[in-house]
């Protein structure tokens, strides 16, 4: 008979994991804390975007492979856990918080039996599986000790998750022999190549180390990137000349800022294992976000000289990356940009990227352009890599725009075209 499985958070990582496992045959419980979720879901109504999901979603909701709950289910085999753990400031520091992991802990710990698995797939503090998950199950489970504690990272694109959850090599481990060979028999179900780690630890490492050494890398280029826009050098070209048939570096573009809800704060939870010590992991997310609020200030002191004169903007591509196909705008440049630009009240904003409506975005001061309407735009901000974008062409661009337009293209977007355009005030990253 197959395990009974229960998924603990029905965000990003959960939802896609439940409907995974609904395509290897597993009949998936899904409880959410957040009713409005729950709800949606049951009438097959998913709150995130991936290609191809809404469709494998109404079927596992119409055949009840896949069953949204608003309570806790007894008596499973598995429950996956992977709630959210975000960074809250505390006296000026970055600090994980654990507080949705400790409540789904405990709740578990009550209703977990002998040799009940139970997997941690959201991202934790170094020793948190030991130190904290393992400790609080064994303190409020007093009589039954023997229940199996596993720890898998989810390493998936935001976007392509139902894709690379059987390709990504599945990194597995267990507090116990018994519980990595329970885990690694689970994630076997899902993908062919599935990596015992030596340590609960280890695993943990390994996920916040991938994370901390992409922030990182991009934390690089842009820290170039910064150093570029001081003697008015395009930095992608920079890039280019360096990676040019030159065999010892691979510098990835520079890019306005670094968004998106792991990058933004997995090297911060790396860094509070040091206890203190400022690390370059930190160091990294400090550039990733001073870019931006560099692109925002030059960006705006070109727009607004004189006061009084009203302006319109139009921001393009609003989720914090724009491939793999995403519409979330945790830790969106779009979202930056926003704050700065929607307080001056000079400033009348629009957007355009097909993936939103004015219902999705009801607490922003901001109305969504189609090219039907003739506005002619005093700024045009590229603010992802959306492929909507790539399809505009330089027609459509020059007919909302004038000679004294300002594009910023900080994703290349129009680059090969940026000659034919109306405007000379054309800017990538480096150039302003
Ligand atoms: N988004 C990604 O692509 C991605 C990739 C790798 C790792 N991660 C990690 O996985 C974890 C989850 O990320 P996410 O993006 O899916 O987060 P999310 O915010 O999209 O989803 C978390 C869900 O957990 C629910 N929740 C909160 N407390 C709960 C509780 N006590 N019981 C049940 N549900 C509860 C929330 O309502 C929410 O729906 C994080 O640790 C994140 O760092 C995310």
């Amino acid at each position: 008979m197959k395990n009974k499985i229960c998924i603990l958070g029905l965000g990003y990582v959960g939802l896609t994991l439940a409907l995974k496992f609904c395509q290897k045959n597993f009949e998936v419980i899904g409880y959410d804390t957040n009713e409005k979720i729950i709800t949606d879901l049951k009438n097959s109504k998913s709150h995130i975007f991936e290609e191809g999901l809404d469709k494998i979603l109404n079927k596992f909701v119409k055949n009840n492979k896949f069953k949204p709950v608003n309570k806790i289910p007894k008596n499973m085999d598995i429950y996956i856990i992977t709630v959210g753990t975000p960074i809250i400031k505390k006296n000026n520091k970055n600090i994980p918080n654990l507080m949705h992991i400790k409540t789904v802990t405990k709740s578990l710990s009550k209703i977990i039996k002998k040799n009940t698995l139970l997997v941690y797939r959201s991202t934790l503090p170094l020793g948190s599986s030991r130190n904290v998950i393992y400790k609080l199950l064994k303190k409020s489970n007093k009589n039954q000790k023997n229940f199996l504690l596993g720890f898998a990272p989810e390493r998936t694109a935001e976007g392509q998750a139902l894709k690379e959850l059987s390709k990504l090599p599945q990194i597995v481990s267990g507090i116990d022999k018994i519980s990595l060979i329970r885990t690694s028999r689970l994630f076997e179900k899902i993908c062919d190549n599935v990596i015992k780690a030596n340590s609960i630890e280890e695993a943990e490492l390994v996920k916040l180390t991938n994370n901390a050494y992409r922030d990182l890398s991009f934390a690089f280029s842009n820290q170039i990137a910064l150093i570029c826009s001081k003697f008015n050098i395009n930095a992608n070209n920079l890039v280019n000349l360096c990676n040019y048939k030159y065999p010892r570096s691979l510098v990835p573009m520079p890019s306005p800022g670094v968004g998106g809800p792991c990058l933004t704060k997995d090297p911060y939870i790396l860094d509070y294992n040091l206890k203190g010590t400022k690390s370059i992991f930190s160091y990294g997310r400090e550039i990733n976000d001073k870019i931006l609020v560099n692109l925002i200030d030059n960006s705006l002191k070109k727009i607004v000289k004189k006061i009084n004169v009203r302006k319109k903007v139009l921001f393009c591509g609003l989720s914090f990356k724009g491939y793999p196909i995403t519409k979330d705008l945790r830790g969106s440049a779009f979202n930056k940009f926003y704050k700065k630009y929607s307080i001056k009240k000079d400033i009348e904003i629009f957007y355009y990227d097909s993936l939103f409506n004015e219902y999705d975005l009801l607490n922003y001061r901001i109305k969504k352009f189609i090219f039907k309407n003739k506005i002619k735009f005093d700024a045009i901000f590229f603010l992802n890599n959306s492929p909507e974008l790539k399809k505009i062409s330089i027609k459509k661009i020059n007919s909302i725009i004038s000679k004294k337009t300002h594009i910023f293209d900080f994703w290349r977007i129009i680059h090969n075209s940026k000659k034919k355009l109306k405007t000379k005030n054309y800017y990538e990253i480096g150039e302003i």
